[in-house]
């Protein structure tokens, strides 16, 4: 079993991660918690509470930590996620509010509680992270592992020409994160899922069909590209229909800013590297996050031969599988709406 801690900015794509998770029945979901980014924090732990109630895990822990990154001023991304991190889904509010505790501390205690056996999964900026580990510098020894989202190292950045969306948010949390990891062996050292490997994780209308059809509940035009902005699903699975109205709007931002009717899913593929799911194969490195440069906030630079003489902080995927991570994906939560 791999029992998970997942701080994630809820966002779509964080969305399919959370349910990934909640379908995974060898996956336990310690907590859930909030950092600001594609939405604010109090946003993102609405729509975690409101996933976890849909997914029928209501139990699950969620908690809000940093309101805003460590020293730049928060920007979000509506025109990604929506105004409320989650496209064209009206998720009913859940019953309950999130945990009182701060989502800090909430890590530190749990990594304490258990040592050597959580993941922790960050799909998000690093912000609370960053702040674990300076609570908890022992941390990269209690958790079992790290996977981050995050980075573009030999590939374009998809917010700036050159930084990722998660590093660019708060560039000085994601530098303090890799530089706590220098020194570690390499098996502790965080597993990186970058663009260069996350975009290609691309998901297109016809697996959501596929996915609709593995719940039991085929509804053709609720994804295809020629129909009108904005349509709402009608499918009667509230699951389904949820996610068909987070990914039309996934799909249509990407029509309108990248490459075609299709949306990278680039937290899910993280949460099936945490899962144990997903093959995948990495590359040690010292990774550089730049905080000075205006044009250059968040970039970030990995030196995998060890040209600066400094010990490697990450380990970067370097190779997946994007067939088997839909073919897992379509299968699995597949079977958790039908439930
Ligand atoms: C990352 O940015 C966010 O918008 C997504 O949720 C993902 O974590 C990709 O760059
Ligand atoms: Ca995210």
């Amino acid at each position: 079993p791999a029992a998970i801690l997942l701080d994630c900015d809820t966002g779509i794509d964080d969305a399919l991660a959370l349910i990934y998770l909640c379908s995974q029945p060898h996956v336990e979901l310690v907590a859930v918690t909030s950092t600001p980014g594609n939405v604010a924090a109090e946003q993102v732990a609405r729509n975690n509470l409101a996933l976890l109630e849909l997914c029928g895990r209501a139990d699950t822990p969620v908690a809000i930590g940093a309101r805003s990154p460590l020293r730049v001023p928060l920007v979000t991304t509506p025109e990604t996620h929506g105004p409320q991190g989650i496209g064209y889904a009206e998720l009913p509010a859940a019953r309950r509010t999130h945990h009182a505790r701060d989502a800090v501390e909430l890590w530190v205690e749990a990594a304490r509680a258990r040592p050597g056996e959580l993941t922790a999964l960050l799909t998000a900026p690093l912000t609370n992270f960053a702040l674990a580990l300076r609570a908890e510098p022992r941390l990269p020894e209690l958790l079992r592992r790290t996977v981050i989202m995050g980075g573009s190292y030999y590939y374009q950045g998809n917010t700036t020409p050159t930084a990722e969306w998660n590093t660019h948010v708060d560039p000085h949390a994601a530098a303090e994160v890799f530089a706590a990891f220098a020194g570690q062996p390499e098996e502790r050292l965080p597993i990186v899922c970058a663009l260069e490997t996350t975009e290609r994780i691309e998901l297109h209308p016809r697996h959501v069909a596929a996915l609709a059809e593995a719940a039991g509940c085929a509804e053709p035009e609720l994804v295809l590209p020629d129909q009108p902005e904005g349509l709402r699903s009608r499918a009667s699975n509230p699951l389904v229909r949820h996610m068909s109205d987070m990914l039309r709007f996934y799909f249509e931002f990407h029509r309108r800013y990248d490459q075609g009717y299709a949306a990278h899913i680039h937290d899910y593929f993280a949460a099936s590297v945490a899962a144990d799911s997903a093959w995948y194969e990495t590359r040690a490195a010292t990774v550089h996050v730049e905080t000075q440069a205006p044009r250059l906030l968040g970039t970030t630079v990995a030196d995998y031969r060890g040209l600066w003489g400094e010990p490697a902080t990450a380990r970067i995927v370097s190779g997946n599988r994007p067939d088997e991570a839909f073919a897992e994906l379509v299968l699995s939560v597949g079977a958790l709406a039908r439930r």
